[in-house]
Parts: C-alpha cells; sequence; structure tokens
C-alpha cells in the first residue's frame, strides 16, 4: 500500500464512524427530509422529490409502505392490496397453515383465486397516515432536572396518552407517541392499522429460504426470500375484522416494479420499519455488548441450537413444530456472533473511548451551563455501567437460559393465576384468567417437544447456575445446586422434574387448570415447574430487577444529556435518532465490497450461482426439480439478464432488523427488491457504521417475479402488478465468466440494458 493511500484510508477511518452522519449512514425522519436530505439524495440519484416520498396531503411513496405484523416491513404493489415481505416474515403463517399433509413450508401455497387467499388472525398490515412533533407537548411541565428517571417518565407517559388520544378522537385511526434521541425530542405517528390480511403466496423454504440458517446473514446469497399477501378492508375500504365479505383494499400508492435492474453507483432507498439501533452508545455501554452479554447468551444459544438440530432432523413432526422457533434463536445467535467480530475489528471501543476524550475536552471549555450539563456526565456514566454488570449478566442468564427453557416459561406464563387465587381476587376475575390460560394451551402443545425440551433443560439450567454471579443466585437453585451436584446431578434432577410436571402434555395441563377452575391451587402451586419457575422469577423480580431498573433508569437519563451535549457539540452535522420501530428512510447506492484482505465480494448475484450451491445432500442447498429444469431450459421469460436471472443484490443502506420486507426502491421512485439482510462483516452497524464493510441485502426483484409467474404459474398477480422498463433480452452467454466480463464491460460504458 502506498503512503498516500494509506492517509486517505487514515483519513477516511477518522471520519467514519463518529458518533454522527456521513455518507450512507443514516435512518432519517420522512418527515424531515426536505430540511435534512433531499438536495444530498438527488446528488446521489434520486429524480423524486421528498414530497412525493412522505407527504400528508397527496399520496405518496410512504402510502405504500406498511409495518407487516410486529417486527417486520411490507409494500403495496397492485391497486387491490397485493403486498409483498420476506419468507421469513410470512413464515409464522405459512407454519400455521402447514400440517405434515399440507406443508405449505415445504411445497409452497400459491392461491390460484381470491377464495384460495388464507385469512390470518392477528396479523396485522399498519400504513402511517401522518407523523408530527410533539415535542413540546410531551415535555411541557416536565421538569429538566432534579428528577428521577422513573418520576420523569411517569409525566412524559401522562402527557403521551393524553395527546395520542386527542389526535384520533371520533376517527377509526390509531395514533402512538415515541421517544427519539434518546428522549429529547417525541414524535407523534397516526396510523391505519388493517386486521384481514391474507396469505397469497409463498415460494417453497427450498427457495424461500434457499442457504438456509448456513447463509443467513451472509453474502453472497441466493435466498428468494419473499411471500405474497393481500389487505382485504371493510366496504367503505377502511380496516375490518376478518369477513368473508371483505373486499381488497384500494390503496392511496402502489410502488411499480421496475425490470431494469440495477448497476453499481445506482441510488438505493430503503423505506422500512428499522427495530433498534444504538449509535450513540459510550465505550462502556459498547464493552457491555461485546464483552459481557454477546457472549453469553451466544453460549446459551450455542447448547440450545445444538439439541433442536438434532431432534429437527430426527423427526419430521419436531421439524415442523421448531422451524420458527429454531429459525428465531438461530438468527440473533448468528447477527451477535458477526456483530462481536465487527466490533472488534472496527475497534469500537476503543474509538468510542476517543470521542468520549474529544466530548470531555468540549465540555471543560464550553459555556457555563454547558460545563455543569455536560463535563461531570461521562464519570457518572461509567459509574453506573460498572454497578449494572453483574445485573446485566444476570438477567441475560434469567432470559436466555432460564426462560430459554420452555417448561420453565410455560410455568411462568401461569404463575400469575397462581398468584390471583392466593390473593383472593375476585372469581369472576379468577375465571376469566382460567379460561383464557386454556384458550392457549392447544396453542402452546401444538409446537411443543417435551422430550426435546427435556433435553434442553437438561443443558440450560447448568449454564444458567453457573454463569449467574453466585451472589445473584436464587436460594432455591442453590440448594438443588448441592442437592444435585455437577451435570450428572443436573440431568437425574430435570429427569425427575419432566417426570413429575403435569405442565408437559396438553392434556395433564387442561387437567392442571381444570383443576384451578374448581378453586383447587394446589396441582398448579405445587408442579415442580411451576416451583421452579417461581423460585427463579420471584428472585429476579426481587434481587435483580430492581437494582437493574435503577441503574439502566440512570444510563437513560445520562445518555439523554450526552446525546443532548453531542448535538451541541457538531451543530454542523446532521444528526438521526436512533431506529425505533418507527417508519424510515435510509438511502445509498449498489455496492461491491472488501470482506477481507484479499478478498472482492461481486455486487450481485444469480440464478447460475444458485445451481452452484445446489447440494441434494444438504437440506439447506436443494433446489426444486421444477427450478432446476427452468434453468435447463433457460425459460425465464422477461425476468433474465444475461442469459441468467438475478437473484439478490447488495448496497450500502443503513438497515436493521425491522427492515426485512421493506422496498428497495430506485430513483425513480420504482421497487426494485426487497431488503431481507444485512451482511455479516456489517451487523455490527447497529453500533457502529462502517461505509466500507455495511451492506444490506436485497432480493432481486425480478427473481421474485421469476418464481411467481414461470415455477408457480401464477401469472395472474403479476398481472396484477405494474410492471416498467425491461430486463435485457440478451442471448444466453457461454459460461458465468464470459457473461459477467461482459456485464461489467457494458456497466463501465453505462450501459447494462
Ligand atoms: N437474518 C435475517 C433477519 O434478521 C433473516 C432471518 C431469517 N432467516 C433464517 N435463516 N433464520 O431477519
Ligand atoms: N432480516 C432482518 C429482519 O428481519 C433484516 C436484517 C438486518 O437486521 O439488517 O428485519
Amino acid at each position: 500500500m502506498r503512503i498516500t493511500t494509506r492517509l486517505a484510508l487514515l483519513a477516511l477511518s477518522l471520519f467514519c464512524c463518529l458518533p454522527t452522519a456521513r455518507a450512507d449512514e443514516g435512518l432519517w425522519l420522512p418527515l424531515l427530509l426536505k430540511q435534512l436530505n433531499e438536495a444530498d439524495m438527488r446528488s446521489k440519484g434520486l429524480k423524486l422529490s421528498a414530497e412525493q416520498i412522505y407527504s400528508v396531503n397527496q399520496g405518496s411513496l410512504k402510502d405504500a409502505v406498511v409495518q407487516f405484523g410486529g417486527g417486520c416491513t411490507g409494500e403495496i404493489v397492485s391497486d387491490q392490496g397485493l403486498l409483498l415481505t420476506n419468507h421469513h416474515c410470512g413464515y409464522g403463517q405459512i407454519q400455521q397453515h402447514s400440517s405434515v399433509e399440507k406443508d405449505y413450508l415445504t411445497n409452497g401455497y400459491w392461491a390460484m383465486n381470491r377464495a384460495e387467499e388464507l385469512p390470518n388472525p392477528g396479523l396485522t398490515a399498519t400504513f402511517i397516515v401522518r407523523m408530527e412533533d410533539v415535542t413540546s407537548q410531551i415535555l411541557a411541565g416536565v421538569p429538566t432536572n432534579s428528577i428521577t428517571e422513573a418520576d420523569r417518565e411517569k409525566l412524559v407517559q401522562t402527557n403521551i396518552q393524553r395527546v395520542a388520544q386527542a389526535a384520533v378522537q371520533n376517527t377509526h385511526y390509531q395514533s402512538f407517541i415515541r421517544p427519539f434521541y434518546n428522549g429529547n425530542e417525541y414524535y407523534m405517528f397516526i396510523t391505519e392499522v388493517f386486521q384481514d390480511i391474507r396469505l397469497v403466496g409463498a415460494p417453497p423454504s427450498s427457495i424461500g429460504k434457499f442457504g438456509g440458517d448456513t447463509d443467513n446473514w451472509a453474502w453472497p446469497r441466493h435466498t428468494g426470500d419473499f411471500s405474497i399477501f393481500r389487505i382485504y378492508a371493510g366496504p367503505d375500504n377502511k380496516p375490518a375484522p376478518y369477513s368473508a365479505d371483505n373486499k381488497p383494499f384500494k390503496p392511496r400508492h402502489h410502488l411499480p416494479i421496475s425490470l431494469s435492474g440495477i448497476k453499481p453507483g445506482d441510488f438505493t432507498l430503503v423505506f422500512g420499519f428499522p427495530g433498534r439501533t444504538n449509535e450513540y452508545l459510550t465505550s462502556w455501554g459498547v464493552d457491555e455488548v461485546y464483552s459481557l452479554s454477546n457472549p453469553a447468551k451466544i453460549k446459551v444459544r450455542d447448547a440450545k441450537l445444538r439439541i433442536l438440530d438434532q431432534d429437527m432432523k430426527a423427526s419430521d413432526k419436531v421439524r415442523i413444530q421448531y422451524s420458527a422457533k429454531y429459525a428465531g434463536i438461530a438468527n440473533y445467535w448468528k447477527k451477535w456472533i458477526g456483530e462481536t467480530r465487527g466490533l472488534k475489528k472496527l475497534d469500537a471501543v476503543t474509538r468510542k473511548q476517543e470521542q468520549e476524550a474529544k466530548f470531555t475536552q468540549w465540555a471543560q471549555h464550553g459555556t457555563e451551563a454547558q460545563q455543569a450539563a455536560y463535563a461531570p456526565l461521562l464519570p457518572q456514566l461509567e459509574k453506573n455501567y460498572r454497578a449494572v454488570r453483574d445485573y446485566t449478566l444476570a438477567r441475560d442468564y434469567v432470559t436466555e437460559a432460564a426462560l430459554g427453557i420452555e417448561l420453565i416459561a410455560y410455568a411462568n406464563s401461569l404463575l400469575p393465576l397462581v398468584d390471583m387465587v392466593e390473593k383472593k381476587a375476585p372469581a369472576a376475575d379468577v375465571a376469566t384468567a382460567v379460561a383464557r390460560a386454556k384458550k392457549g394451551v392447544a396453542g402452546f402443545f401444538r409446537n411443543y417437544s417435551a422430550a426435546t425440551d427435556r433435553k434442553v433443560a437438561a443443558a440450560l439450567l447448568p449454564l444458567y447456575a453457573d454463569g449467574t454471579p453466585a451472589t445473584l443466585l436464587p436460594g432455591y437453585v442453590q440448594a438443588l445446586q448441592k442437592q444435585y451436584p455437577g451435570k450428572p446431578g443436573w440431568a437425574s434432577f430435570v429427569n425427575a422434574l419432566y417426570d413429575k410436571s403435569k405442565l408437559t402434555t396438553e392434556s395433564s395441563a387442561q387437567a392442571v387448570l381444570d383443576e384451578v377452575a374448581k378453586g383447587n391451587l394446589r396441582v398448579l402451586r405445587d408442579d415442580p415447574a411451576t416451583q421452579l419457575a417461581n423460585a427463579i422469577i420471584t428472585h429476579y423480580r426481587a434481587a435483580i430487577l430492581p437494582a437493574y431498573t435503577t441503574h439502566t433508569d440512570n444510563i437513560a437519563l445520562l445518555q439523554r444529556t450526552y446525546v443532548a451535549g453531542l448535538r451541541q457539540m457538531h451543530t454542523d452535522r446532521k444528526f438521526y435518532p436512533d431506529a425505533n420501530s418507527t417508519l424510515r428512510v435510509s438511502y445509498g447506492q449498489v455496492a461491491a465490497y472488501e470482506p477481507a484482505d484479499g478478498v472482492q465480494y461481486d455486487y450481485f448475484t444469480d440464478l447460475d450461482g444458485i445451481m452452484e450451491k445446489a447440494d441434494p445432500t444438504n437440506p439447506d442447498f436443494e433446489v426444486p426439480a421444477r427450478l432446476a429444469e427452468l434453468y435447463q431450459k433457460k425459460d425465464y421469460g422477461p425476468y433474465a439478464l444475461n442469459g441468467t436471472v438475478p437473484v439478490a443484490f447488495i448496497a450500502t443502506n443503513h438497515t436493521t432488523g425491522g427492515n426485512s420486507g421493506s422496498p428497495v426502491i430506485n430513483g425513480n421512485g420504482e421497487l426494485i427488491g426487497i431488503n431481507f439482510d444485512r451482511n455479516w462483516e456489517g451487523t455490527m452497524s447497529d453500533i457502529m457504521f462502517d461505509p466500507d464493510r455495511v451492506r444490506n441485502i436485497t432480493l432481486d426483484v425480478r427473481y421474485l417475479l421469476f418464481v411467481v409467474d414461470k415455477y408457480a404459474g401464477a401469472g395472474h398477480l403479476v398481472k396484477e402488478m405494474t410492471i416498467v422498463g425491461a430486463s435485457t433480452a440478451a442471448a444466453p452467454e457461454a459460461g458465468k465468466d464470459a457473461k459477467k466480463v461482459k456485464l461489467k464491460r457494458k456497466e463501465k460504458a453505462g450501459a447494462v440494458n
């Protein structure tokens, strides 16, 4: 490396990851795009105005974006309420409709007409009608100092209730208000929540989850990660509970779909509901994640996943029961591993310390008010982080290890019942609670294997007992440790627990609840699973949570002040608020990256790559026969590019969990893909963004259309969409290299299509 490049890189790295945005970092508020981002976005290739992305008065892109369920994003692609999201976002629904006989997870599902579209009770699609800065109303009458975080929160919540309710009185809208910039600002969201969302189509897992957990969080990627739903509305086009008479929803806007594809440097906009980031965390916060929480949680999930994997491979029933659970557990397990590595590679703790040193310098030389507010801040944060460490670890072990055992989690969910009866709650209330619990039994046992859970318990209980700081272990568990020493001891305890507990089968659990209904609490209260859950949770509430909350409340207050200080320190920079499951825009460009020294990754993948990965002996890489056949015949229709079908691409957009299913939109406001993942080397971007290495992974919409049209024969769905532009009509090339070389040459000339 020449000296000049080194210097250039050094200069770059100094800019990178300051606690403010540069380049493609940022999760921007749609409301503020005009003010903060429009000029920048247009210089990078956006042809639309900010008003065309977010407008209250006219249809805009935001009217085609929904929060799908609680944790994903979806987009509307027809005037009949057709909705696209990820396969992994619709996974729970696909699973709910599946059984060993009708296995839609394995075989896929395609509604060939409206009558075949399957309802999903509980699933919602939420539109943002408008958003509004309500900071002054929420903070009215809230003292800025000499108030505890808990008291402040009470006042804030009272104001939030009042303002949010008033805003939607006499409308069918809903509303919520969230803190931004760690509670320095508050925004209100007015929403329209649809409740009749039907499953229209899903590819087989061998397409929708191709690569499985092996490829999860990884690039290069070949997953056809999409599923299709439809929003139904009442006769007035407003939200209505499921009814056979409901009609397809007519949206204010639906996204046209572009076949024209992408090339490096192309503008990309991701519009969705990112869940949670922590970009303004201090060095102590980063260290807590890096050296305390992540390693503990990874260790527990390692053990659990190994057991689930064995049992799922041994039984189809267990496979279907645990597929969604497994995917969920494996997902964050792998993310935390990548995040930990990324933080290490960026030397994140040191970088944060450097920023903090500058902050302290600034605070000490500021105005008197700045000195008073900000100079003592960081030592206090440090003190609280040190004090909370043991409690954080104890809490991680309760949530991951103890409650990671389903029997304990289930018993825990019944503890309120015990409490009600013991406290002599009114009979009617008890009856309602028992009835609710009874209703939940079937759902729980449908996806429960007691034999598997027994193995999980034998592995996780010792981890819980050994990992929890000794002073924070319940006396009950300490006594068990003495009575049943070592691993063999835990094994025999677990066997006795599962042999004796009545909460391990559907019929015996129902019988236990029937007894409670009759006023006989004893069977439930004395059940060994209830006993253990009660011991752990009661102790957690009494001995862990209060101290944990005290310190994290202090940290929240100090962190809010820190963020306010940073914004004063860097008045020239644009700050974006951390993700909080509200609607955001992130923008960037299509770009390759270098995952490691000497390694270069391309910016897109294609169907040829699927065939290269195909492996009939590995369930993650099975290719369905029909797809192989289309590949053999090169029967790609209008979705081909240079003799293959593009499958996925990467770009520099800042995204996080919750952005799954988000539309990826080109400079003309057309859909070019669906966001579904991030690269492993970039998973630390929830804490520290690195423009050189962070990439969002997008399903190319042409692969989606190819699968719907050519693979599934559901062309009626494509007809319903608004398709614009054309993919190349070039004849198949001989060999992949020729194809890519040729493609690159064309790109350089600026004409891919
Ligand atoms: N990593 C992606 C996200 O965070 C996809 C997860 C689902 N896929 C899986 N193989 N578990 O949600
Ligand atoms: N797969 C993630 C989701 O479900 C998106 C990946 C990420 O965290 O960036 O939201």
